[in-house]
């Protein structure tokens, strides 16, 4: 059902560009307040450093700009120790100083300013990421969710995560990663590439936005979810901005958002989602690029025969196919791949009859067509639609797809390659008939996708056999940040450098 799918997603020869062309502030849906323009300045300041052409494609730029950012906002510990491994990877294009020129006399601020007030901010939304005193129980911060050594992922294996006042409630959704959360458009029901991304007369379909189901486009009002949804962290206004005035970072929090910003639970509150949404936009953190992969293609490593043999696969059209949506080459301005077009689509992954919501046989997670998301409700073509996420750090995670089905790469892979040849080792079957696509009710069929791996029936060949499945799986350990270049010699698998 996605119309003009192909000019787009399938064509590994035209990349995806990197959505938004500044480094942050786009990510979470088009720069919009003080506070992307303020990004956009600090990047303008590393622009400085280098050259001016504000190109992405100037690698002395970029090495430049995590430098100096390493060395600025060193208030925020980076927890992902090893990030910066001095790969320059062209990070982050670069806006055009006069964007920002402009940014900054909006905002009435100097460079300067604007500047030290991302890094107050970062300062503070870390803190708080990592509070659960912010939470109804007291017992649930947001990195219990997103760990940051799994790469904002959660480090246990279970399919939704434990929340709510008791700490024994759940939602219907696997908790994914933060990072690569930068370009991810605004959500649009009908996206276009700009005209230097791709073909702008392309209608790539649903596209973007936040969560699962695109129902958010940015950082801030994502963050209200979880802290007052009444299974994760069941908190409220009052009680954050209460347990915020008590805390070790008050002082700071004043120094972030100014004297008066106790004096309302509401502004209080505000601000702690602004700072969370600054946190989650630190390019160190959140969008390093330091993976083996990001080596490779700089040419400062080199993939191992299995791994490349992966990547052929991954990009193959009649194999797995799956650079049309997780696209692996850089844009055509040279930024580096996301691993996600951001489409929303439906691939009909099995009902995962673990989660405590499908005890309820009516029950079913539509994605964009609700229950989560409501704006789209009674829209058909889509139902049964999730957002196409990153792969970047995949093999950090301990739960696959939106319901977190399975729990290795290898059942996600091998998903892909035999859910039309042998349904039966995916769904149930019942008086000997496969009950195939079990989470998705049958008149919503017509909206999943068809296209390679996908387009098999019972008794043909999958289209990865054995070795090509595990190829595959060591393919996607090379997009795990944190690459040591000095594993090379002896082809380690990444888990050292992502332990760390
Ligand atoms: C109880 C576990 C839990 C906690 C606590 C939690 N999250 Fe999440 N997070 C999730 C789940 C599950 C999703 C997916 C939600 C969906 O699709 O409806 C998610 C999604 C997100 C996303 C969107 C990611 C994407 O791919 O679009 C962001 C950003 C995020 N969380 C940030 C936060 C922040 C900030 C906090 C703290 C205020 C937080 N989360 C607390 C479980 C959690
Ligand atoms: C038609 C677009 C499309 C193609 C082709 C595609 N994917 Fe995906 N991928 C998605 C979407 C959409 C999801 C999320 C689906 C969901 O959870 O319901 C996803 C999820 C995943 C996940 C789980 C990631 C996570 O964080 O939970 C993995 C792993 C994955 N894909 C790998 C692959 C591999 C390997 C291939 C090729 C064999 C591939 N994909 C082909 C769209 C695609």
């Amino acid at each position: 059902m996605r119309l003009g799918l192909t000019g787009i997603r399938k064509t590994a020869a035209q990349p995806q560009a990197l959505r938004g062309a500044v480094p942050a502030g786009t990510g979470m849906g088009l720069a919009k307040l003080t506070l992307a323009l303020a990004v956009m300045a600090m990047s303008v300041a590393a622009c400085d450093a280098g050259s001016s052409t504000g190109n992405s494609k100037n690698n002395e730029t970029n090495s430049n700009y995590n430098e100096r950012i390493n060395g600025q906002v060193n208030t925020v510990a980076n927890p992902n120790a090893s990030a910066n491994v001095g790969i320059e990877a062209k990070a982050n294009a670069l806006p055009a100083a006069s964007a920002v020129k402009a940014a900054t006399q909006e905002a009435g601020q100097t460079r300067a300013q604007v500047y030290e007030s991302v890094r107050k901010m970062t300062a503070v939304g870390k803190q708080l990421f990592f509070d659960p005193s912010l939470s109804g129980s007291g017992k649930l911060a947001c990195a219990s969710c997103h760990s940051p050594d799994h790469a904002f992922s959660p480090a246990n294996s279970l399919a939704v995560q434990l929340g709510g006042n008791d700490m024994h409630r759940t939602g219907m959704r696997a908790a994914p990663t933060l990072k690569y959360l930068q370009s991810v458009p605004a959500f649009a029901e009908h996206y276009h590439e700009s005209d230097d991304e791709g073909d702008e007369s392309v209608d790539a379909g649903p596209t973007g936005g936040l969560t699962w189901d695109g129902r958010v486009d940015r950082g801030s009002d994502q963050a209200r979810i979880p802290l007052l949804s009444s299974f994760e962290m069941g908190s409220s206004p009052a009680k954050v901005a209460a347990a915020v005035k008590v805390s070790p970072y008050a002082d700071a929090f004043r120094a972030a958002f100014g004297e008066h910003i106790f004096d309302s639970d509401e502004a209080t509150f505000n601000a702690v989602l602004q700072a969370l949404e600054t946190f989650e936009q630190t390019p160190e953190i959140f969008y390093p690029y330091t993976s083996k992969y990001d080596a490779y293609l700089a040419g400062k490593a080199q993939l191992t025969k299995a791994e490349l043999h992966g990547l052929e696969v991954f990009n193959d059209e009649k194999k797995g196919n799956c650079a049309s949506c997780h696209i692996s080459q850089r844009t055509m301005d040279g930024a580096p791949p996301q691993f996600s077009d951001f489409g929303l689509i439906a691939i009909g992954v099995p009902r995962n009859r673990a989660l405590p919501v499908n005890r309820d046989p009516h029950f079913y997670d539509l994605g964009a067509c609700g229950p989560e998301r409501t704006d789209l409700g009674g829209r058909a073509e889509f139902c049964g639609i999730f957002r196409t996420p990153t792969l970047r750090n995949v093999a950090l995670k301990k739960s696959f797809f939106h319901n977190g089905i399975y729990h290795s790469l290898d059942q996600a892979v091998r998903f892909y390659a035999q859910r039309d040849t042998n349904p039966e080792k995916f769904y149930p079957v019942s008086k000997g008939k496969v009950q195939k696509f079990d989470d998705l009710p049958q008149r919503y069929w017509a909206n999943l996708n068809t296209e390679p791996p996908f387009d098999r029936k019972p008794g043909d060949k999958p289209a990865l056999d054995e070795a090509e499945i595990k190829d595959v799986v060591a393919f996607l350990n090379t997009l795990t940040d944190g690459y040591k270049p000095e594993d090379k010699q002896g082809n380690k698998p990444e888990k050292t450098a992502a332990a760390n």
